[in-house]
């Protein structure tokens, strides 16, 4: 038997905040990240999971990384341009594993939980 591997996941938030314009906050291009996921063969290599609401709303619009050791955070993702980064980050997590970095237009955006 072979030892499953656990690979990283990127949780997109499109819950009850995040992404919801009537509440005046921006979309979440669910349909792009899934087309690119899906092009790029990225799900071989990180999970894609467009998830509820991640329980730190008041930074809408959230995205988090875990992988086996640790969660990276980021918030207020306003532009297509955030969510182009993020796909860049999760091409990067597939190339590079714990090695890659956060998308330099992303530094801003990184938040810890404990500091909300
Ligand atoms: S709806 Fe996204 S963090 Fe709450």
């Amino acid at each position: 038997m072979t030892e499953s591997k656990v690979l990283p996941t990127m949780f997109v938030c499109d819950g009850c905040c995040c992404g919801r314009t009537e509440k005046g906050h921006n979309e979440v291009p669910v349909s792009r990240l899934k087309t690119a996921w899906q092009k790029e063969k990225l799900d071989k290599k990180i999970n894609l999971k467009i998830s509820n609401c991640l329980g730190y709303c008041s930074l809408h619009n959230v995205t988090v990384l875990k992988n086996k050791t640790r969660k990276t955070w980021i918030g207020k993702l306003s532009s297509k341009e955030h969510y182009d980064a993020v796909i860049s980050w999760a091409r990067d997590v597939a190339e590079c594993g714990s090695k890659a970095k956060v998308p330099n237009i992303l530094i801003p955006h990184l938040f810890l939980p404990t500091e909300v």
